[in-house]
C-alpha cells in the first residue's frame, strides 16, 4: 500500500489542528479534575490504579468518559511526561506499581482491559512522530521515553488477557441503546438531542454498509494515522430504506474524479464514523474488542442540511452500568471546518473529496477486511515492533 496517497497530507494536517483544539480545551478539564477525585477502578480515591489513570489522562467531562492521555500531547504540545518533576514522578509510579504487583488488585476484565489501553496510548504516545514532516522537532533525550516506555510495556505485558475474554467485553454501544439514554429515531423537530441509531449494526446484512475510497484499502485511514493502528475506524453509509438502496447508490457513484454523474444523497441519508478498541491479547496478538470508542454521526436531513453527533465511551458509566456511550455537547462539536453541510455527499471525506488524493470511485468493505488491514498495519509499524521487543524481554 502507498503510504502517501492512504494519508494525505492535507487530512493530517486537519487532524494535528484538531489535536491542537483539544489542546486549547485543555485548561479546563484540568481543573474539572481537581475537582474531582478520580474513583473510577475503585472507590477509593488513593488506590494505585485510580492514581495512575489520574497522572496519566485529563479526564474530559464530567463523566471521566473520554480521556486525553498527557503523554499523547507529548508528541506536539508539551512534553508533559518527559519534564523533570513528571518524568521523576512516573518513574517513581510506575516502579512502585510493578514491585508491589499492584496490578494484581484488580481481577474484573473491563478495567484491566481499560488500564492496558490507557497505557497503550502513553506507550506510543512516548514513541517517536510518525508523520515524517514532523520528525525532529522535539528534543527530549531518547533515553527517558524509552526508560518510561520498558515500564509501561512491562505493566501492559502483565495485564494482558486471552483472546476469549477480550471478545467478551462487553457490547457498551448495544447496552447503551438498551439503555434508551438517547432517543434511538433521529427527530427533525429537536435535531439538538442526541440521536444514537439503534439500528447500527456491522455485519453484512445491516442497513448500514461499511464503505471505502476504491483507491485506499482502510474505511478512514487519516483517523486510523492519528491514533497509529490502536482502534479499527468504520465508516458507514446508510440510505433510507433497506440496505440494497444503499448498496445500489454505491455501484452507482461513478468510477472517477470529476463531480458529474452523482445523485445527490436523499433526504435521511445518514453516515457514521465508528471507532472500535483493539487490544493485545496475553499472546501478544492484537484482537478486536467489541468496545465501541467513539460514534460520530451525521444526517442529510433536508435541503442539504446536516446534523452532527458525537458518543464517546463512558468509562464510568460502563463501569457502573449506567450509560456505556456519553454525547459530546453541541459547541464542542466543530465537525463543519471538515465537513461542509451544504456539500451533500461531497462532504464525505472517506471517498477522497476535499483531500489531497481526491475522488477515485467508492467501494463496499466489512469488519473482516478492515479489522485485518488495521492489524497488518499496525504490525509493520515502529512502535509495535518496539512494544514487542520490550514485551519479550519482560520476565
Ligand atoms: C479536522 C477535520 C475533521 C473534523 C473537524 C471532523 N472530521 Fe469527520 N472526517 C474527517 C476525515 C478526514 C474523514 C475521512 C475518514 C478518514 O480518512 O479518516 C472524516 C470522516 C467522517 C465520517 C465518515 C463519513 C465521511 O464523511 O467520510 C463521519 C460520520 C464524520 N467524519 C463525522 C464527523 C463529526 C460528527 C464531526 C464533528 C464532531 C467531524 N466529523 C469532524 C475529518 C474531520
Amino acid at each position: 500500500m502507498n503510504r502517501s496517497r492512504v494519508y494525505p497530507a492535507a487530512a493530517i494536517a486537519c487532524l494535528v489542528v484538531l489535536g491542537m483544539l483539544s489542546a486549547e480545551t485543555q485548561p479546563k478539564a484540568e481543573k474539572a479534575k481537581d475537582e474531582t477525585a478520580v474513583t473510577l477502578f475503585d472507590a477509593d480515591p488513593a488506590h494505585p490504579w485510580n492514581r495512575l489513570y489520574q497522572f496519566l489522562y485529563v479526564p474530559i467531562g464530567n463523566e471521566i468518559g473520554g480521556s486525553e492521555c498527557r503523554g499523547a500531547d507529548a508528541r506536539r504540545q508539551e512534553p508533559f511526561l518527559l519534564h523533570n518533576a513528571a518524568y521523576d514522578k512516573a518513574v517513581r509510579m510506575l516502579d512502585a506499581f510493578l514491585q508491589s504487583k499492584d496490578d494484581e488488585r484488580v481481577k474484573d476484565p473491563v478495567k484491566r482491559a481499560l488500564l492496558q489501553r490507557d497505557l497503550w496510548y502513553a506507550f506510543d504516545s512516548l514513541g517517536e512522530i510518525p508523520y515524517p514532516g514532523e520528525r525532529g522537532i522535539h528534543e527530549e533525550p531518547t533515553q527517558r521515553r524509552r526508560a518510561l516506555q520498558k515500564r509501561l510495556a512491562q505493566l501492559m505485558r502483565r495485564l494482558e488477557q486471552p483472546a476469549s475474554r477480550l471478545k467478551a467485553l462487553p457490547d457498551n454501544y448495544g447496552l447503551t441503546v438498551k439503555k434508551g439514554t438517547y432517543p434511538a429515531k433521529f427527530d427533525a423537530e429537536h435535531p439538538e438531542r442526541p440521536y444514537l441509531p439503534a439500528d447500527l449494526r456491522l455485519d453484512d446484512k445491516s442497513d448500514w454498509v461499511i464503505v471505502r475510497a476504491a483507491s485506499t484499502d482502510l474505511s478512514a485511514p487519516a483517523h486510523n494515522l492519528f491514533v497509529e493502528g490502536k482502534s479499527v475506524f468504520l465508516t458507514l453509509l446508510r440510505l433510507p430504506g433497506p440496505r440494497k438502496k444503499t448498496e445500489d447508490y454505491l455501484a452507482d457513484m461513478p468510477e472517477d474524479r470529476g463531480k458529474k454523474g452523482f445523485q445527490p444523497l436523499p433526504d435521511g441519508s445518514q453516515v457514521a464514523l465508528v471507532r472500535r478498541m483493539l487490544l493485545p491479547d496475553d499472546k501478544g496478538e492484537l484482537r478486536p474488542t467489541p468496545l465501541i470508542e467513539d460514534v460520530r454521526l451525521r444526517i442529510f436531513s433536508k435541503r442539504r442540511e446536516q446534523h452532527a453527533y458525537e458518543f464517546t465511551l463512558a468509562r464510568g458509566g460502563l463501569l457502573s452500568g449506567r450509560s456505556a456511550l456519553w454525547a459530546r455537547g453541541g459547541d464542542e462539536l466543530n465537525c463543519k471546518v471538515c465537513h461542509k453541510p451544504e456539500d451533500g455527499v461531497f462532504s464525505l471525506n472517506t471517498f477522497g473529496f476535499g483531500m489531497t488524493q481526491g475522488y477515485h470511485g467508492a467501494a463496499r468493505t466489512n469488519l473482516t477486511e478492515q479489522v485485518n488491514g488495521t492489524v497488518n498495519l499496525k504490525k509493520q509499524s515502529y512502535s509495535w515492533g518496539l512494544l514487542q521487543g520490550l514485551r519479550e524481554t519482560t520476565p
